[in-house]
């Protein structure tokens, strides 16, 4: 048979072959067994160098030619059985490929943390440090090491969840005892806390959060967020509270604000203040915003009570210090107009995207 003949041969069964195939693998093994580098095309193609010199040229263009023309053809099935497959899930419905990707919701930190997070940046870069306590805390931290003793009228103040402890039915159980387990009222008891754990000098920033048994309203809510900051140091003043308070709220609420101290009373403090912040709408002049006062009163604050510094073991002659806390949320409140304390912990996302 002549080489032309057996060309146009395999040509015809390798044509067929392609033509019945219904599968992919299928399909590699015939290219493989025609075209691949001992298929049948590929021998014959060696073949060639046997013909006489004068018929190479022409015998090898129909070689050549064939080959061209099953690769063209396995190339197309190979597309035809690919979208066949690719029907075939489709129908099967179990993914669409079609419908457009859900992009995952991308979360956001919550107006409170951010607050948190700017105010602790501010007493970083003074040179504090942060520390932290807990929660649920014994009636020392919370008053006693406090300078409020059991009977004292400010206890009443700060409306204090206790905690049970397990068999226990009742709640205040011996009131007012040191051991009595509850919720803290304030940040402060991080301040006896740190002052117990270490010598002076101290620079710390706690933040955290707090709880009293109040009915939720526009302004009160059972749980808040205080920063609580203490510095116990050699020849610590009034002088130097007042400054880093207002080097603070200049940076958190802007440098033509105003600050102003207003005399108080904190058992835990001697002398104490509450630090007032010029109204952000009428400037001092007395508006709605700030029931016409003019001042947002926005930190409590004061120099460590003596009495505290003993507890600790300090001694009130060699070191003083200076302590304030703040609740967050009214400071949330203030700076962004919010009306409505409720709305931080409601969770609407309409409200907290905004932030
Ligand atoms: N703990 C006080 C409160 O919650 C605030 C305060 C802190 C006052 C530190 C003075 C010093 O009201």
């Amino acid at each position: 048979m002549s080489l032309h003949k057996e060309l146009q041969e395999l040509q015809g069964l390798a044509k067929k072959e392609i033509v019945q195939v219904t599968s992919l693998d299928e399909l590699d093994k015939i290219r493989i067994l025609y075209l691949g580098r001992k298929g049948k095309l590929t021998s014959l193609m060696k073949a060639l160098s046997t013909l006489p010199p004068a018929e190479r040229p022409q015998a090898g263009k129909i070689a050549n030619k064939v080959r061209q023309d099953l690769e063209q053809r396995i190339i197309q099935k190979k597309e035809a059985l690919q979208g066949e497959a690719l029907k075939l899930i489709l129908e099967e419905g179990t993914v669409d490929i079609t419908l457009p990707g859900k992009l995952p919701r991308r979360g956001g930190k919550h107006l409170i943390s951010q607050i948190i997070e700017e105010i602790v940046d501010i007493f970083l870069y003074l040179g504090y440090e942060v520390a932290e306590g807990p929660e649920i805390e014994l009636d020392y931290y919370n008053f006693e090491a406090l300078n409020i003793p059991p009977d004292h009228p400010a206890r009443s103040l700060m409306d204090t969840f206790y905690v049970l402890r397990s068999g226990e039915e009742k709640t205040p159980r011996d009131l007012g005892t040191s051991e009595e387990v509850l919720l803290r009222t304030h940040t402060s008891p991080v301040q006896v806390r740190v002052m117990e754990k270490t010598k002076p000098p101290i620079y710390v920033i706690a933040p955290g959060k707090a709880y009293r048994h109040d009915v939720a309203d526009p302004t009160h809510s059972p749980m808040f967020h205080q920063v609580e900051g203490l510095v116990v140091d050699k020849g610590i003043t009034f002088g130097d509270l007042k400054g880093t308070l207002e080097t603070f709220i200049h940076e958190v609420f802007g440098k033509e604000r105003k600050v102003r101290l207003r005399p108080h009373y904190f058992p835990f403090t001697e002398p104490s203040a509450e630090v007032d912040v010029s109204c952000g709408v009428c400037y001092g002049e007395g508006c709605r915003s700030c029931g016409g006062k003019g001042w947002l009163e926005i930190i409590g604050a004061g120099l460590v009570d003596p009495n505290v510094l003993e507890v600790v073991g300090y001694d009130p002659e060699e070191v003083t210090g200076f302590a304030f806390g703040m609740g967050i949320e009214r400071i949330a409140m203030l700076k962004y107009d919010i009306i409505d304390i409720r709305t931080f912990f409601e969770n609407d996302l309409r409200f907290l995207k905004q932030f």
